[in-house]
């Protein structure tokens, strides 16, 4: 599974252009893209007319369902634009936006109440992990939402000192990293097999192949490499 995060940017070329060269590739079915929501329904045209087997995603949704909320865009809406995914706890929203636990726990629910599926990203600091917090921040950040994990929250394991840093922790790492995530998704009363855990922060062409093989890594979340269409067809294959 790959996710292409393009954040508040549009791709290198236009998003049509970006669709062509990605649908390329017979792993398009395994990508879900999320764009800013500006060009979702733009997005959702080209998907249907070509009927491409491109999953859509949102990078956030609104925990509220009343409709006058200026600004708000509910997880209804996202659904009717034909997103599938939604991005929740993106350190960039936990660090800007201050987003903490009761407000994700409540975005983690209204998504799911929608029967959409939650990419819930979670990942320390360089100072947490230079003290040795990393378990206890990550096991912090799980537990905020463990009444109400199921298969349909997919968990993105990302550093926060390597997004869009070029530095990556090493394989050694990021294999321990997941063994304690599963181990504590388990302890939260999550099946074996119903968990998911992507790995980002500088993923690229040069490094995707080996962090994917990784024991237990089922994806990719990828923000800077995704926005140029030929480098991601690079990293999906
Ligand atoms: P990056 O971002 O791939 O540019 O490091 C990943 C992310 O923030 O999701």
């Amino acid at each position: 599974m790959y996710v292409a995060n393009w954040k508040m940017n549009n791709p290198s070329s236009s998003a049509a252009e970006w669709i062509d060269i990605v649908s390329s590739s017979k792993r398009i079915e395994n990508c879900i893209l999320c764009p800013p929501s500006t060009l979702l329904e733009q997005i959702k045209q080209i998907i249907s007319k070509q009927n491409l087997p491109l999953t859509l995603g949102a990078q956030d949704v609104d925990p509220n369902t009343e409709t006058s909320l200026t600004g708000g865009i509910s997880a209804k809406m996202l659904k009717e634009f034909g997103c599938e995914y939604v991005i929740v706890g993106h350190s960039e929203r936990r660090d800007f936006y201050k987003e903490g636990s009761d407000l994700l726990f409540k975005k983690v629910s209204s998504t799911l109440l929608e029967g959409l599926k939650v990419i819930f990203c979670i990942g320390e600091s360089k100072e947490e992990r230079d003290s040795g917090l990393k378990n206890n921040i990550l096991s912090e950040q799980l537990k905020a939402i463990s009444k109400i994990l199921t298969k349909d929250v997919i968990i993105a394991y990302e550093p926060v000192w390597a997004i869009g840093s070029g530095e990556t922790p090493s394989f050694e790492e990021i294999n321990q990293t997941n063994n304690f995530l599963i181990k504590k998704l388990i302890s939260f009363g999550l099946k074996q097999d119903d968990i998911k855990i992507l790995y980002g922060g500088s993923v690229n062409s040069s490094n995707s192949e080996d962090i994917l093989h990784l024991e237990n890594v089922s994806g990719l979340l990828i923000g800077g490499a995704s926005l140029d269409g030929a480098e991601f067809l690079k990293i999906i294959g």
